[in-house]
This record gives structure tokens, sequence and C-alpha cells, in this order.
């Protein structure tokens, strides 16, 4: 029997609310399963030990991680912590060290969830956001000059290689081909003239290799007019790290709260283990209420099976998810309902136990 590993790396704040339910999800898939077996091992890195141990993580912490078959991230940052070093020294530096170059966000309405766009059918927000995970302007490079002076001066600097951008544009044109979806490569060569010419230039280039995608460019402004007013334009859509940041948490807005948004940040040679989370944060605001959404986490454990060539389990997960939404009997306050967080992982528990046999 295949046996996965599970890092779990729960977090700050509802982080190790939500993914509590996403494990008792997985590890009642593979019972049910009879084809494989889940070992979680948990970690217990982010701010509280930072505040205890002077550090997000163990030293050899990124040694430890590599042996597993996926990482599972809840939540990573909270007051208290300077964001910058929290999510610096954790998130973005396992993302960055394990060359979890992308980051696949879907922005899917499903039925059933709240839509804040008028008028709009369901199967117009069926998008699948292909963020550049590695550098950019995530790259963290700059310099702060004449600090406390009238003369200073921040850089901040964006880096775009050309193995950085080539690879993951050739990434998304694969998946427009497999998947017979158009193309949009969303930038901004308008304002930023170094780093945002080359990423078109690179878009067209590769596209002289896919003669059979159907492809479109936007500026990112007017995308993100697009995004509300008229979603349906975007099957696949590749971007840059802080454009597909901030484009997918307008994405989540669209496709029913951040309580619904999931991401998978992988790296697709397999050399290292890919990481799978939701995209909100530690939501300080509810969190220790049992309040929080853990749809979100539950949905990253079904791109976690799609990442392991379990699809079918990945696809029923959707399903309940779904059904969920629309029988709108067991929902969190963020999607108008009265449940909690463990209430809402017991009925994706129980569904599973129905669908499965
Ligand atoms: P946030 O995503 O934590 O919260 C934004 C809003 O969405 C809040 O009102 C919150 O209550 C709500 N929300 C988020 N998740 C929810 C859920 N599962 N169910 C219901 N409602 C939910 O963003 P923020 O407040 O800007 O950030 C808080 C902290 O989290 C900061 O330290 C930030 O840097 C960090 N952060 C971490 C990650 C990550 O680890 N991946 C992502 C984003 C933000
Ligand atoms: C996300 C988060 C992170 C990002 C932050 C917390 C560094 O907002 O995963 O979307 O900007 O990538
Ligand atoms: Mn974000």
């Amino acid at each position: 029997m295949k046996h996965y590993k599970v890092a779990v790396i729960a977090g700050d704040g509802v982080g190790p609310e939500v993914l509590a339910e996403g494990m008792k999800v997985l590890r009642r898939i593979a019972e049910l399963s009879g084809t494989f077996a889940v070992d979680f091992i948990e970690f217990p890195w982010g701010c509280e030990y930072y505040l205890k141990h002077g550090k997000m993580m163990d030293e050899d912490g990124m040694e430890k991680l590599k042996q597993f078959d996926a990482i599972y991230l809840g939540a990573v940052g909270y007051p208290g912590v300077p964001d910058h070093v929290s999510l610096g020294d954790l998130l973005l530096k396992i993302r960055r060290g394990f060359d979890q170059y992308v980051n696949l966000r879907p922005i899917q309405l499903l039925a059933g969830a709240p839509c804040p766009l008028k008028d709009i059918p369901r199967e117009e927000i069926d998008m699948l956001v292909v963020r550049e995970n590695s550098e950019g302007e995530y790259a963290n490079v700059g310099a702060r000059l004449y600090q406390g002076k009238p003369e200073e001066v921040v850089l901040q600097t964006g880096v775009f290689s050309r193995k950085g951008t080539e690879r993951i544009i050739r990434y998304a044109y694969e998946l427009a081909r497999k998947n017979k979806k158009t193309l949009t490569s969303i930038s901004k060569g308008n304002a930023l003239g170094y780093s945002m010419v080359f990423w078109d230039e690179i878009f067209a280039e590769i596209s002289k290799e896919y003669p059979d995608v159907e492809i479109h460019s936007y500026l990112v402004d007017a995308a993100s007019m697009f995004f509300v007013k008229d979603p349906k334009r975007f099957q696949i859509v590749v971007t840059s790290n802080l454009f597909g940041d901030i484009l997918t948490d307008l994405g989540a807005a669209i496709a029913g709260g951040m309580g619904l948004a999931a991401g998978a940040n992988i790296n697709p040679e397999r050399n290292y283990p890919s990481m799978f989370e939701p995209i909100h944060g530690s939501a300080p605001d509810i969190a220790g209420k049992g309040l929080a959404n853990p749809l979100a986490a539950i949905w990253s454990i079904s791109q976690m099976l799609d990442f392991w060539g379990q699809e079918t389990f990945g696809k029923t997960i959707l399903e309940i998810i779904e059904q969920i939404l629309v029988e709108k009997r067991i929902l969190t306050p963020d999607l108008g309902g009265q449940a909690g967080t463990a209430a809402v992982g017991n009925e994706v528990v129980r569904l599973l136990e129905q669908k499965i046999k």
C-alpha cells in the first residue's frame, strides 16, 4: 500500500483550526480508499515558536521537510511578530527554498457559493491563476540609503530571470494546451519598462511553440476591472508574483470569499516537496473562536490529492464542498451560516462516507 508522508505546519491564528479539519478529511479518505495511507508529522513552527525560540523554524527545518510527499500549511503571521520576519522566514522561505515556482490558485464559483457580482451565471467564473511564485517583486532585493535623512531613498527591486520567467509561462501554456483553454497573460508593460516588457516579450516568444493555444494579454489594472465586470474572459491566467497575489484575493472575493480559496505551491520537477494551503491568512479577528471556514483548507487537500495522481478523490472533495454550499445547512458565518469550523469538517467526512463505498 502506498504511504504518503505529509508535513503539517499549522502555524498561527486560524491555521491550526482549519488544518485540523483538512487532516480529518484526508485521514478518512485514506481509510475509505483502501489503497493508500497517510502519515502526518506536525511541526510547531510559527509566531508562538518564534516568541519562545527566536526563530520561525528549526535550523535544519528545510532538511527535515525535504523527505515529505507534501507540506500542508495553515497560515503564518500574527500581531506581535513583524510580518516580514514571520513570512520571510517560514512561508516564503519554503516556497523559494523548495523551488515551488508555480502557484496554482483556482477561482471557481461553485454552485451555492455567494457571489457579490450581479447576474453572473456561475459557469462564468471558472479560471485557474498560475502565479509565478519564486522571484519577481518578491525577490526581496533592495536597499535603504541615507536612513533618517531628508534624502532617504528605499529601493525594492523586482527580479525577473529568463529562466524564471520562461518556466512559469511555459508551464501555463502547457496547462492551456492540455485542458484546451485560453491563456491570458496579465502584466504591466506600459509602466514597468524593464520587468513587464521582458515578461511580455517572453510570453510572445513562447507563443510560437503553441500555435494551438488561444492567447490574450491584459494590463493588470484593466484585468482587475474585468475580473469583476466580465470574468468569463479568463480561463488560464499567468501572471507575476505580486500581481498574482493581489488578483487571487480579488478572485477569492468573487468566488465566495477567503474561506473558499485554495492554493498549491508546486515544484513541477518534484525535486522537492510541494506545499498546499488555503490562501487566506491567520485571520486574527476571528482566531480562537472556532468560526473559521475550513473549506479552503479542505479544497487544498483536493489539490494535494490531484498532485499525487489521486484525482478521483480530489474531485469527490470538490463535489462535497459544492453539496454543502447548495444545501446551506452547515456553513460558517462568513458564508451566512451559524456552524463552527469542526461541524463543517465533520459534515465533509459524513458525506465522504456516503460517497465512497
Ligand atoms: P486574512 O486572510 O487573515 O484575513 C482577511 C479577512 O478574511 C479577515 O476578515 C478574516 O476574518 C477573513 N478570513 C480569512 N480566512 C478566513 C476563513 N478561513 N474563514 C472565514 N473568514 C476568513 O488576511 P490579513 O488579515 O490581511 O492577514 C492576517 C495575517 O495573516 C497577517 O500576518 C498576514 O501577513 C498573514 N497572512 C498569511 C498568509 C499565509 O500564511 N499564507 C496569507 C495571507 C496573510
Ligand atoms: C499569500 C500571502 C503571502 C503572499 C504573504 C503572507 C507573504 O498573501 O499566500 O497570498 O503574498 O504570497
Ligand atoms: Mn495573498
